[in-house]
């Protein structure tokens, strides 16, 4: 397998469980606080790596700020056989996300810090590294122009570009015209098509626009006809790095030549498995793991 590489944010995540939110001015007991890797592009990053079976198949380029907090992210990489000897160390905090786990459901602030400050200017040796990728991944937590920048390079090298547009934010949809794969959940569909109707958008993008549905599934155009990839139920524990999970997993699943179809079944039983562990990162599988699951199916030969 030739290398994927992610270029994105690297955060902490900073997680608060309560049963209760507090008005304002109120002050209430939660439950428990953990502190844990995240960021949409380390996870991915991590949900790579894990179904990977070369070591070190999966580069991080992005920044940490030079603390306490940069230096042990930057060690959950390493630890996780991602290459990571391009990230940046910046004067600047590093990126947290403060999460509130209440009622099932997460609520999330982040302070951007160091993934906002990425800039290409310096970049020479991560030119060559994107240039000997075989796929991109890249997400909404870094600056917009870096991904344009990014996506606009790959184009003109012939690599491959998968682009998850989360967390929303208002941009033009100029990005589509090249990446090969852009995967919004339901809310950041709208974001990027206001105006379209989702079968619509879709028939547009045929085998290229894939849109997670939560439960509902993943939805695709394949050319011929609208498609909804069904998900699998489960008893979710922490459902924080769900969509990073399937995007790790679908980028694996495309590289070892998958169909699009396949590679989506793929990855929702990477997410489906993901959510039963606590943390972003907590419940990503291996190979090993997915290839346990009733629904892997043989043909797809992944080692
Ligand atoms: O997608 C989940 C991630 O989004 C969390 O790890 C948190 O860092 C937020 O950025
Ligand atoms: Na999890």
């Amino acid at each position: 397998m030739k290398k994927i590489t992610v270029v994105g944010s690297i955060s902490m995540d900073l997680v608060t469980s309560t049963k209760k939110i507090p008005e304002a001015g109120e002050t209430i007991v939660g439950q428990s606080f953990s502190m844990v890797p995240g960021g949409k592009g380390a996870n991915q990053a991590v949900a790579i790596s894990r179904l990977s079976t070369e070591k070190t198949s999966v580069t991080m380029l992005g920044a940490v700020g030079d603390d306490t907090f940069g230096k042990e992210l930057i060690l959950n990489l390493k630890n996780n056989q991602i290459f990571c000897d391009n990230v940046g160390t910046i004067p600047q905090i590093t990126g947290i996300a403060q999460i509130t786990i209440y009622d099932n459901d997460n609520r999330i602030i982040i302070i951007p810090g160091a993934n906002s400050a990425i800039t290409t200017e310096t970049w020479t040796q991560e030119w060559e590294t994107i240039k000997e990728s075989e796929l991109v991944v890249l997400q909404n937590e870094i600056p917009h122009e870096v991904n344009l920048q990014i996506a606009k390079f790959c184009k003109a090298n012939t690599i491959k570009v998968l682009y998850n547009p989360a967390p929303a934010r208002k941009t033009d949809t100029e990005m589509l015209d090249f990446v090969d794969y852009i995967t919004p959940n339901e809310h950041e569909y709208k974001d990027l098509f206001p105006d379209l109707s989702l079968e619509d958008g879709l028939k547009k993008y045929p085998n290229k626009l894939i849109v997670t549905l939560g439960i509902k599934g993943v939805a695709l155009h394949d050319g011929t006809q609208f498609q909804v990839i069904p998900a699998i139920p489960a008893k979710a524990i922490d459902t924080t790095g769900a969509g990073d999970t399937f995007n790790g997993a679908f980028a694996v699943a495309i590289s070892k030549k998958l169909e699009i179809k396949e590679a989506i079944k793929f990855a929702v039983i990477a997410s489906h498995l993901s959510v039963q562990k606590f943390g972003a990162q907590g419940g990503m599988p291996t190979l090993k793991e997915i290839k346990g699951h009733e629904n892997y199916e043989k043909k797809w030969n992944l080692e």
